[in-house]
């Protein structure tokens, strides 16, 4: 199969058909609209291939991920974050020498100017740490410059992201900044620089170092989504690094991206406040005049089950009972998830739950609060959003994104001017 007929207005088109490395079939039609006049539609790009990518295979009736050519499952079980950013950055494994090289980078890069604790300051309390995160990563941009080395700027940036991430939460929680430790690992610096103060001797248990270093695995990619095609985008444009990443955290914020698991704990407090009633809800999840969606299910890919979602769920058994932890609203959840995979709603619809409904449970057993979850998911997500951006950068073929449309709006208007409208 090399080519596709398209007959349009009586007359027949070849398009070039490209075959991916795991059969994927696409239909080039670049040269469509030059030949044609005409564009294809396709709103959501539900349906749409914006780019050719080694990085990420996602096969979602099967319920496979890959990172570069690597099962998600092998990866969670038997590797570390800073092995897999490192994996899907370079496109190779690393060495011993090279992983010990980059995680000594990792942390001597993890200071961020003093000055930008100013830029901390200057938030009221209330502030959003996805807002606060963003605009640090943008102002990232006024110390490093474009010019300086690329491979130095992105450890530079997963680095300190890290730190920039659990600086927003003590301001969120008003207590005293704590900085970077090169003596732990990404996982358990990032939480020391969460949960300890200067006053106490603080030790991150092990069972929470081992719990987010497999959700960070877990988010670290996941091809086209909507914030990784944001970077794309913005990255496509020549802007910086740091502009095209700090546009991907705003992408990922929105509840039906990343936003979904800060959604889902609402979601279930919502429940519990109005009696447990969780039927109820999901009555209204299947009422399409309710505007109530059942935060946490469904996905725009995976239509069988969501391969993280099954390791996250094993995972999250694991943490509540090492932590002894009993909570109502992980009754409800529990109920909610039993109901889902047997109701025909749901069924039918392939809704299952996915990533952001146990990750948004296992970080309210870490005692993460609510509006730290989708910051939780950036840091994950960095590493995949570096990849593309590499990738597209380097790819001297690429141009800047820029979709067409069908206009459907007035025609033929004459403007009269104001004094006699
Ligand atoms: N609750 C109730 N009904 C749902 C849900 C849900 N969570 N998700 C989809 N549906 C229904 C839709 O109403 C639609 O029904 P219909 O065919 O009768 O019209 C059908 O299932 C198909 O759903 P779409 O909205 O067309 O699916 P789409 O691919 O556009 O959306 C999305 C996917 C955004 C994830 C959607 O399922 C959703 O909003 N889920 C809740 C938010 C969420 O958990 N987002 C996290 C996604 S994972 C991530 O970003 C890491």
């Amino acid at each position: 199969m090399n080519s596709a007929k398209l007959i349009l207005d009586n007359k027949e088109y070849e398009l070039p058909v490209i075959v991916g490395s795991e059969g994927e079939v696409g239909i080039d039609i670049t040269q469509l609209r030059g030949k044609s006049g005409a564009i294809t539609l396709d709103s959501g790009y539900g349906n749409t291939g914006s780019c050719e990518s080694a990085i990420t295979f996602i096969d979602g009736e099967k319920g496979i991920l890959h990172y570069r050519g690597y099962p998600i499952e092998a990866l969670a079980r038997q590797s570390n974050f800073t092995e897999v950013a490192y994996l899907l950055i370079n496109d190779k494994l690393p060495s011993k020498t090279e992983l010990d090289n980059f995680n000594y980078s990792l942390t001597h890069h993890s200071l961020i100017r003093e000055d930008m604790k100013k830029f901390f300051e200057g938030y009221p309390p209330s502030a959003h740490p996805m807002g606060i995160l963003a605009a640090m990563i943008s102002s990232l941009s006024a110390y490093y410059s474009q010019k300086d080395d690329m491979d130095l700027n992105i450890i530079r940036l997963i680095a300190k992201i890290k730190t920039l991430a659990a600086f927003a939460y003590k301001k969120l929680i008003g207590q005293p900044y704590i900085y970077p430790r090169n003596d732990l690992s990404y996982a358990a610096d990032f939480l020391n620089m969460m949960y300890a103060v200067p006053s106490e001797k603080y030790e991150v248990p092990k069972v929470l170092e081992d719990a987010l270093d497999l959700l960070l695995i877990l988010h670290a990619d996941h091809e086209q989504n909507c914030s990784t095609s944001t970077v794309r985008m913005v990255g496509s444009s020549e802007a910086n690094l740091f502009a095209a990443i700090s546009a991907g955290v705003g992408a990922l914020w929105g509840k039906l991206h990343g936003g979904a698991n800060q959604a889902v704990l609402e979601m279930l407090e919502k429940i519990q406040k109005d009696g447990g009633n969780y039927k109820k809800y999901m009555d209204m999840a299947k009422d399409k005049n309710s505007g109530f969606k059942l935060m946490g299910f469904g996905h725009r890919v995976y239509k069988n089950f969501d391969p993280r979602a099954t390791i996250l769920k094993e995972a999250c058994d694991k943490v509540l009972s090492e932590l002894g932890i009993t909570d109502p609203l992980l009754d409800i959840a529990k109920n909610l998830e039993r109901i889902a995979l047997e109701d025909n709603y749901f069924v039918e619809r392939k809704l299952y739950p996915n990533v952001d409904f146990y990750s948004g449970i296992i970080y309210r057993a870490m005692k993460i609060p609510t509006e730290m979850f989708t910051v939780m998911f950036a840091l994950g997500r960095l590493p995949g959003w570096i990849a593309h951006w590499k990738e597209m950068r380097s790819n001297l073929q690429s141009r800047i994104n820029r979709p067409r449309q069908i206009y459907t709006g007035n025609v033929n208007q004459k403007y009269v001017p104001i004094e006699s409208r």
